[in-house]
């Protein structure tokens, strides 16, 4: 039995200390009877002690959106992994889309940066996806085997295990539009085969794949439902409590 994951993206859309202990103030409460479902928040580098001060007597895991592989050193404008871990950070956010497209972070530097992570013990939730374009010629498939086999590229099975994969087609990122839960449910069954041939079933049955792209509190339960959606990694409708707290509530129904 896999425990679902849901984790807020909050990307660069809260910033100040205060709105960010606000909404956390504000979400603890709500929370605090759910112990079925583990829960991240992913804030800017600039809030992140902030959220930490908010979080650290609670059960909700603070994450970082992205680091570097390195330890320290002349990497202008980089994170450290251990900088993260020093100020209690237990969960990074690899390979986000935005950072593959926007910033055009190659499949081998989120490999390193993945391998960075699990040797210092920071958990990782990786992203892949595809685009609307590779859907559209029906490429989906081939874009989500070559991103697995790039992004996990000799990783052991104890890393593997320790390792949550979102699925976030590009399409429905921040677009309104959701994969159906059909539609999200064949690739995640896809990703879940494909770590069974890598690695074995026991490992793939193990891993958990959130789903990624416009989850809302009204489309949440549909997709939490299918068998092989495990949660969800939340942009937009994690910035407000209440939504959030929402798509958590229904995260928790769905192992019921
Ligand atoms: P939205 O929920 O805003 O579509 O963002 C999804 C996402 O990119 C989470 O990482």
């Amino acid at each position: 039995m896999r425990k679902p994951i849901v984790g807020g993206n909050w990307k660069m859309n809260r910033g100040t200390p205060n709105e960010t202990v606000e909404m956390l103030e504000s979400l603890i409460p709500q929370v605090e009877g759910i112990d079925s479902v583990d829960i991240v928040i992913a804030t800017p580098f600039t809030v992140l002690t902030s959220a930490y001060k908010v979080l650290k007597n609670t059960d909700i895991k603070l994450g970082a959106q992205n680091m570097y592989y390195k330890d320290k050193g002349a990497y202008t404008g980089e994170i450290s992994p251990q900088f993260l871990k020093e100020i209690g950070v237990e969960f990074v956010i690899l390979g986000h889309s935005e950072r593959r497209d926007i910033f055009k972070e190659s499949d081998a530097l989120i490999n390193k940066k993945l391998k960075k992570a699990l040797s210092m013990n920071l958990k990782t939730i990786v992203c892949i996806g595809e685009h609307l374009e590779e859907r559209e010629t029906g490429k989906a498939k081939d874009i989500i085997q070559y991103q697995i086999n790039e992004t996990f590229k000799d990783l052991s099975k104890e890393e593997m295990i320790k390792t949550v994969i979102a699925y976030e087609p590009i399409w429905a990122i921040g677009t309104g539009k959701t994969a159906t839960p059909e539609q999200a449910e064949e690739i995640h069954m896809f990703i879940r085969d494909l770590l069974s041939l890598k690695f074995d079933k026991e490992t793939a049955d193990s891993i958990r794949i959130q789903y990624g792209g416009s989850i809302k509190p009204d489309n949440a339960e549909d997709l939490f439902n299918k068998n092989n959606i495990d949660g969800g990694l939340v942009g937009g409708a994690s910035l407000q409590a209440n939504s959030f707290f929402q798509i958590i509530e229904a995260a928790d129904k769905s192992i019921r």
